[in-house]
């Protein structure tokens, strides 16, 4: 999956348009990136399908149930979901003998009733975590085996029905060093390892991701990434791509060449690339909203024009996709505008420049 991915996207950029259209139906056939939208409609779905990469948005389970305008805006610009918060530990392993699968597997179902493909979110993290478990003292003996029994029931349940896992969700703390979680304090730092392999066993064909924030262009957290990764792979532990969450802001924008350049060496590890968890605050930056709102669209053009260049970087995520449903306000303790549809589902400048730098990706 991550070879022929990749190489369908190389292909994509060097190819005459007629043998791209055989190709295009050829890649149909292998990878089956298949659109929902009407064939022709200017979607971001359609779009993203020609340039053989799959576009998302993480989602919520409260507006899929109760907001028809969002599941009508989700399937028809969309390929690719990541459930926002009902696939982490806490919703779905709520006591230490039960799990509750009820909502992922809303999203689960509807995402394959639309032909979309799933990122699972998340194995293990330090936060969204039960009381069952942050309460007890655990042995490392106890702690491994209930993350163990974690991993496999979950993972088996969706076996063969999610495209991608974050396996492991922001652990690394700062050079040489990981964060210090319950899971690091009291596994150790080989509990990253374990879950890698325990997921690869529940399910081979999933590809298995590390997802963390603020290393998505060049510096300090990013090279720890980096090592970190490199680390795993030495080991030969199952690791197939690294998400660059890309939670950003117009006040201090990432730098498209940095981002580029850690894409790169990310490649050349054998490694994929998700951009996972997007969004761009607008509330800290200068200018009239409207300014902010340009602004704001440079940043989401910016960085989907270095994933399309990249051919390891094979999906581009929202953390949501309206802002009527963010994080981001209670985030940061005031309004803001992060994503690229307005509260009423109107596409904004950031939604015009995706479909641009889509539009024009061959060119
Ligand atoms: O579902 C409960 C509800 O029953 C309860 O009444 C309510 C009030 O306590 O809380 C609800 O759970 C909240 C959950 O979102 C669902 O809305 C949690 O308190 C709240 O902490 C949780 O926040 C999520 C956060 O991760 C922590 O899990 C955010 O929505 C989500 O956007 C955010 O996403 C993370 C990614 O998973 C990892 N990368 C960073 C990103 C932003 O923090």
């Amino acid at each position: 999956m991550l070879e022929r991915q990749m190489i369908l996207k190389w292909l994509n950029k060097s190819l005459s348009f007629s043998a791209l259209i055989l190709l295009g139906l050829t890649a149909t056939l292998l990878i089956s990136i298949p659109a929902i939208s009407q064939p022709g409609d200017t979607t971001l779905r359609n779009l993203a399908q020609e340039q053989n990469i799959y576009i998302g948005a993480a989602v919520s389970i409260k507006a899929l149930r109760n907001d028809p305008n969002y599941r009508e805006v989700l399937t028809r610009e969309f390929n690719m979901v990541t459930p926002e918060n009902v696939m982490k530990f806490k919703p779905i392993h709520p006591e230490r003998d039960r799990y509750d699968f009820t909502a992922a597997n809303e999203i689960v179902t509807f995402a394959k009733a639309n032909q979309m493909q799933i990122r699972g979110h998340t194995l293990v993290w330090h936060r969204s975590l039960p009381d069952w478990l942050t309460e007890t003292e655990w042995t490392r003996e106890e702690l491994i085996e209930i993350l163990r029994r974690h991993i496999f029931t979950v993972v088996s349940h969706y076996r063969g029905e999610i495209y991608a896992w974050d396996v492991i969700n922001e652990a690394v703390g700062g050079k040489d060093s990981l964060r210090k979680t319950i899971w690091q304090q009291v596994i150790g730092s080989d509990y990253v390892e374990l879950a890698f392999r325990w997921a690869h066993e529940a399910d081979p064909n999933a590809l298995l991701f590390y997802n963390d924030y603020g290393g998505e262009g060049l510096g300090e957290k990013s090279d720890a990434i980096y090592a970190f990764v490199k680390d795993l792979l030495e080991k030969d532990v199952p690791i197939h791509g690294v998400g660059l969450q890309m939670h950003k802001s117009i006040k201090n924008p990432p730098k498209p060449e940095d981002v580029a350049t850690n894409i790169k060496r990310l490649e050349e590890l054998g490694l994929e690339v998700h951009i996972t968890e997007m969004d761009v605050q607008i509330h800290n930056g200068t200018g009239t909203e409207e300014d902010r709102l340009v602004k704001q669209a440079k940043v989401y053009q910016d960085m989907l024009g270095v994933c399309l260049k990249a051919p390891n970087c094979t999906a581009f995520v929202t953390w949501g996709f309206t802002d009527k449903f963010t994080w981001i306000p209670g985030f940061v303790g005031q309004p803001d505008l992060p994503l690229i549809f307005d509260k009423s589902y109107r596409p904004k400048p950031a939604y015009h420049t995706l479909i641009e730098v889509l539009s024009t990706a061959n060119n």
